[in-house]
């Protein structure tokens, strides 16, 4: 029996098969170049994604369909399908049942090398990356949480392989939500998530405007000065601090508003040999999916 996993929209189709093309291009291009190349999905899932098809009603030319469901590959199969295959594959993933899934898919691909990693991925990432040698590998990360779970210390470990190309499903709603408009409707769980996420408390200073309006003094609650727009280009501005390339993000959904996410592709490497090729790779494959 498949363990059901319904998550995300259309966009969701898009933003797979971004990372699919992405690891085709980076497994062809780096396959005889290093005998390390890692795939890590550290918000793994199941390896499937079950998706409700929409009934349709007769027409002219066809009869009517029913609903139905249909179970779609999720990030995890799509990267064991990968031809030339990564000679390793990490699935991280916080939930058991989840992890027993992604084991019975590892279990069908004996040859391959697959470890499940029953843990948060933060914690996993954090304490794995710490001081770890890249001297022969190379690998893709994908972080495609639901929400606000990847911890700004989780990016700085990443960042600091210098070996990493990380795709970041960030999400902008998490953070239009937390980061209300008037700063008076930040509660401190909110404060603290995007402390959290940012790596420290200067988001407060730098998103909100320093005149108060609430009061003839200028105090009470200020405002956000920033739209969805400027939140997004703020996030990209606090990732250049880490990673000495990051790309112009793929807004998603791209038919539809408000934007909810933005699909960041960053650099770890600054060597210009790693940003060239992941250049070459990404800026073709972002422009078709903004304009699909
Ligand atoms: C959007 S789904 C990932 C979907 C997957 N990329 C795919 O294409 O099939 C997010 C996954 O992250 C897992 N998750 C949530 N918080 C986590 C955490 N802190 N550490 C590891 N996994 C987590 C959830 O259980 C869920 O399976």
């Amino acid at each position: 029996m498949p363990v059901d996993h319904e998550f995300g929209g259309q966009h969701t189709e898009l933003k797979l098969s971004i990372i699919e093309k992405y690891l085709r291009a980076f497994s062809t291009a780096l396959q005889n170049k290093f005998s390390d190349l890692w795939y890590i999905d550290a918000f793994a899932g199941t390896g499937k994604r079950t998706v409700k098809v929409e009934a349709r009603g007769e027409d002219l030319f066809d009869a009517e369909v029913p609903e139905s469901v249909e179970q779609r590959r999720g990030s995890a199969q799509i990267a064991i399908d990968i031809r030339p295959p990564f000679h390793r594959l990490i699935f991280i993933e916080s939930k058991q049942k989840y992890c027993n899934a992604l084991r019975e898919l590892a279990a069908q691909h004996p040859d391959r090398d697959i470890m499940v990693v029953e843990e948060d991925a933060n914690l996993s990432i954090q304490k794995e990356l710490k001081g770890s040698e890249w001297k022969s590998a190379r690998a893709v990360l994908f972080l495609d949480p639901y929400g606000m779970e990847v911890d700004w210390e989780t990016l700085v470990a990443i960042a600091a392989t210098k070996a990493i190309d990380v795709w970041f499903l960030f999400s902008l709603s998490g953070l239009y939500r937390q980061a209300t408009r008037k700063s008076d409707k930040i509660t401190e769980e909110k404060r603290a998530a995007l402390t959290k996420m940012f790596g420290s408390d200067q988001w407060e200073r730098e998103l909100y405007s320093d005149k108060g309006q609430g009061d003839m003094f200028g105090g009470g609650p200020t405002q956000r000065e920033f739209d969805v727009k400027g939140l997004e280009r703020y996030v990209k501005r606090r990732l250049e601090t880490l990673f000495p390339k990051v790309f112009e993000p793929l807004a998603l959904p791209v038919d539809k508003a408000p934007q909810r996410f933005s699909l960041f592709l960053c650099i770890s490497n600054d060597e210009p040999k790693a940003v060239g090729l992941a250049t070459r790779i990404a800026s073709h494959i972002l422009k078709a999916g903004n304009s699909s």
